[in-house]
């Protein structure tokens, strides 16, 4: 299994680190046999399987059962778990209990948290405490009300220096890998060459030090649109409701279940049952 000193590693040597998603044991099962060198547990679970409209209602009991069922499928693959909504910002005691929580209740080996600001005290209490903390620049969409939409963001000069300085603070304050949600492929190149950790990339372009891509947009799995920074690698969907369907239609004109899925008993016991 791979640990946050091999991240690094993989940046130095210049060799590119593919996350993906999961939520639950199979999808969990998929990553780790498909060689994903880290599984990151979104709060966008709140969408993908729970059908919220947003990551905003996700709770750390959320986080917790669905992180329980990625570890069974995934021993062997570095677990990053999100911090959801307003875990981490009440104060540094209440950050440190729900991380530590996090961890221990599920096996995970990190948990992520998004943005800069005080946020950064809350990253470096829990690298502090021994946990260690992906960071999360960019659109951060626990923020969604505030930066009014799901959008691009360090766009403009300015709020590309600020990314930039966000995320040196990130690594001073001790996190192992940041993530680069929705900013210009330029910016993501110049926050890559201004720090020594990981940048891992969603909607930033080719030059992140590693890709995320969330479990069900990959496979179009269950989701109907999808981000413009998304690659659709499978047609799920359209084989689901396949199958579905022609199960469907076989138990409505007779045809499904077979004669090789039926059990049968004795011709004798048949007619003893009637006396
Ligand atoms: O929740 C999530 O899936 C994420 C990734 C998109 C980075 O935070
Ligand atoms: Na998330």
């Amino acid at each position: 299994m791979k640990q946050t000193t091999d991240f690094l590693k993989m940046k130095q040597n210049g060799e590119k680190i593919a996350v993906l998603t999961a939520y639950d044991f199979p999808a969990a099962k998929h990553a780790e046999k498909s060689g994903v060198d880290m599984i990151l547990v979104g709060d966008s679970l709140g969408m993908v399987v729970l059908g919220y409209d947003s990551t905003i209602p996700v709770t750390l009991a959320d986080m917790i059962h669905h992180t329980k069922a990625v570890k069974r499928g995934a021993e062997r693959t570095f677990i990053v778990v999100d911090m959801p909504f307003l875990s981490y910002h009440l104060s540094i005691r209440d950050t440190l209990l729900n991380g530590a929580k996090l961890i221990q209740e599920t096996g995970a080996h990190a948990v992520k948290v998004e943005g800069a600001g005080e946020v950064i005290a809350s990253i470096e209490a829990l690298t502090n405490a021994g946990i260690p903390v992906m960071a999360h620049l960019g659109l951060t969409p626990q923020s969604v009300g505030v930066l009014g939409g799901y959008k691009v963001q360090g766009k403009d000069a300015e709020a590309a220096r600020k990314l930039i300085e966000d995320a040196k603070k990130c690594e001073e304050a001790g996190a192992f890998a940041v993530v680069l949600e929705c900013v210009p492929k330029q910016l993501a190149k110049e926050v890559s060459e201004s720090i020594s950790i990981p940048t891992i990339g969603i909607g930033a372009g080719i030059h992140a030090d590693g890709q995320v891509l969330v479990y069900h947009d990959v496979l179009s799995y269950g989701v109907d649109r999808v981000p413009k920074f998304v690659k659709k690698y499978a047609h799920i969907n359209e084989m689901i409701e396949q199958g579905i369907g022609a199960y469907v239609n076989e138990v409505k004109n007779g045809t499904f279940p077979e004669e090789e899925h039926s059990f049968s008993m004795k011709e004798t016991e048949l007619l003893s049952l009637y006396g």
